[in-house]
């Protein structure tokens, strides 16, 4: 992802290892600071998915089987490193994912740098030919909805949402881009927008609720989001407020594709209600820019994803292409790659 840094454009990636620390951009602080965050232990690479230094399910696997590399190169507990690592968020798939790849290659006696970058390399691949699969979707002229920050912060190099939208505006299609701005932590005001500035793709924050308005008066053509996780059968959680956009998608008749790598397939689940949602603290709710927005004593509910149902999705823009939800099963095959 190129961005500008210290007064020159940069090209870098959301998170990546050098020598004996892992460094990431500090989403926190974006879009307004450009900083690096340096993790030198294990517990700091936690402290960084938890309190979302980094954040997005396919950047999380990678910060953590970086994470991995770093316990493997201190001569720390491998089993212990793992579990930790675990423990920091338990939604997106693409963490457990990774931890288990990264331990069977240290358990094999395979560089774990090595390993490391691999599964980085690996990933961003996935999500390269995820935006070859998903620009043809996208008519020219086209407007997409999308929903949180699936971008190249969330993944890395290209995104998984973002990736057809980038492929197709580097094609010289003409699209607009809808970004919710993704209450309470602003990914979609604060990232997606940043990312799609950054590569002078036409676009649009809306408040959350805007977005029934606008597919009402057929203004959206498709919605696109990315996943933490999805079972077998297809249901989808992802960041609050997906199941809402993909229910008034359906009911107008727009087509709503979920962009993910194999990585974030729970094939273990069925049933999306059996997938672990994390409810974060009330704060992010009740207070904005150090102010409180309700009354003394308010209390809040903050769920961080909610799980979209496989009936409401259109289909699933992959590596190996764009499946419906009853083959999802394919990508399978795709998995250890
Ligand atoms: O809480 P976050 O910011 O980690 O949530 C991120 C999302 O919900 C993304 O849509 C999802 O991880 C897919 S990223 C390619």
């Amino acid at each position: 992802m190129k961005i500008k840094m210290n007064g020159q454009t940069e090209d870098i990636r959301a998170v990546w290892m050098e020598g004996k620390t892992v460094q990431m951009l500090e989403q926190r602080l974006l879009p307004h600071k450009v900083e690096i965050f340096t993790a030198r232990t294990v517990d700091e690479v936690c402290y960084s998915i938890k309190e979302m230094v980094i954040r997005g399910a396919p950047s999380i696997g990678v910060c953590a089987a970086y994470g991995m590399a770093l316990a493997a190169m201190s001569g720390d507990d491998i089993g212990q490193a793992a579990e930790k690592l675990k423990a920091t968020r338990p939604t997106a798939y693409d963490l457990f994912h990774a931890i288990d790849i990264m331990q069977k290659a240290v358990g094999d006696g395979k560089d774990p740098v090595q390993s490391a970058e691999d599964y980085a390399n690996s990933i961003a691949e996935k999500c390269r030919l995820i935006g070859v699969h998903g620009e043809p979707l996208i008519p020219d002229g086209g407007t997409v909805l999308t929903h949180c920050n699936a971008g190249a912060l969330a993944t890395l190099d290209f995104g998984t949402a973002l990736a057809p939208m980038r492929e197709a505006h580097n094609k010289g299609k003409k699209i607009f881009v809808f970004a919710d701005e993704t209450r309470p932590r602003l990914q979609g005001a604060a990232l997606t927008s940043f990312e799609l500035v950054q590569e002078g793709i036409p676009h649009a924050i809306i408040a959350d609720n805007a977005a029934g308005h606008f597919m009402f008066r057929g203004e959206i053509d498709l919605c696109i989001t990315g996943a933490d996780r999805v079972t077998v059968i297809g249901d989808v959680a992802n960041k609050i407020g997906t199941y809402e956009k993909a229910v008034v998608a359906h009911e107008n008749g727009i087509p709503f594709y979920v962009a993910i790598p194999v990585s974030t397939v729970d094939f273990n689940l069925s049933s999306g209600k059996d997938i672990p949602i994390e409810e974060r603290s009330q704060d992010e709710v009740l207070i904005i820019n150090e102010k409180p927005i309700g009354p003394e004593g308010a209390s809040a509910r903050n769920p961080a994803f909610d799980v979209t149902p496989a009936k409401f999705i259109t289909g699933f823009i992959t590596e190996i292409g764009v499946l419906t939800p009853n083959e999802l099963d394919k990508l399978r095959m795709t998995m250890g790659q």
